[in-house]
């Protein structure tokens, strides 16, 4: 189903129930972002130049959560380290399919808009296991996650996996290849002089890298992209 003179795409299976005209760049009539394997609700954005526009409301009418009573949340990055949100519990687990990558840009949080910072989103990777936090969370804690998230990130449901094996769906947010603030791979070296040198508004981004991969570590998280990224900020930060 599309949404007519939206620029969204949902899946048959997705939440979205009703059409919506966000307002958001209007003009766009590119290819829709799609993330195949999982059944999501897909949107499409625009140039990279729009970088005034966010993601709020596109997530907020994807997928109303106010029926719910509780919600889990799948974190992988600054969500599994810095928990400025209420939750009802927390449970270490994975999800399917997903590598972190630094290759979303931060103009609002770990960089600003005329010198960005990177921060992780999720590549689709066949058969990889990514490690994270999962969180239940009241319904209404997505007014301030939506807002964090903003900034090119997308929620949807996927399954996730706790350490005793049982299952739930959670949202997770990714920043897909075609939203206006994703950077993309670049040698190991340059990101990291680029973290090395960012700062904003919630702190320094060599701090989101470091703290990342301490809390990694103490999830026992296989990352090699993460702890390599992480010692070559920390040789940095030293000289
Ligand atoms: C996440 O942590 O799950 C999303 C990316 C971020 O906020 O760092």
């Amino acid at each position: 189903m599309e949404a007519p003179g939206s620029g969204w795409s949902v899946r048959p299976g997705s939440s979205l129930t009703s059409s919506v005209n966000c307002g958001l760049w209007p003009s766009f009539r590119g290819p829709l972002f799609t993330i195949p394997q999982h059944g999501i609700i897909i949107a499409s954005f625009p140039a990279r130049t729009a970088m005034a526009n966010n993601t709020i409301d596109i997530n907020q009418a994807a997928h109303p959560l106010d029926h719910l009573d509780s919600v889990w949340l799948f974190g992988y990055g600054s969500l599994i380290y810095k928990v400025d949100f209420p939750i009802l519990e927390r449970q270490p687990a994975s999800i399917r399919g997903w590598e972190r990558r630094f290759w979303q840009g931060s103009h609002d949080h770990r960089g600003t808009p005329e010198a960005p910072g990177r921060v992780v989103t999720l590549i689709e990777s066949p058969g990889a296991i990514c490690q994270g936090m999962a969180y239940r969370v009241s319904p209404n804690t997505f007014a301030h996650l939506d807002h964090r998230e903003k900034n090119g990130y997308l929620r949807f449901f996927t399954p996730l996996t706790f350490p005793e094996g049982h299952h739930a769906e959670g949202l997770v947010y990714v920043a897909g290849p075609d939203n206006p603030a994703f950077l993309g791979p670049a040698p190991m070296a340059d990101m990291a002089e680029q973290i090395a040198r960012s700062h904003g508004p919630s702190g320094s981004n060599a701090d989101y890298v470091l703290s990342l991969a301490e809390a990694l570590e103490e999830l026992g998280a296989d990352d090699r992209h993460v702890y390599e990224l992480a010692e070559r900020v920390d040789e940095l930060l030293k000289n």
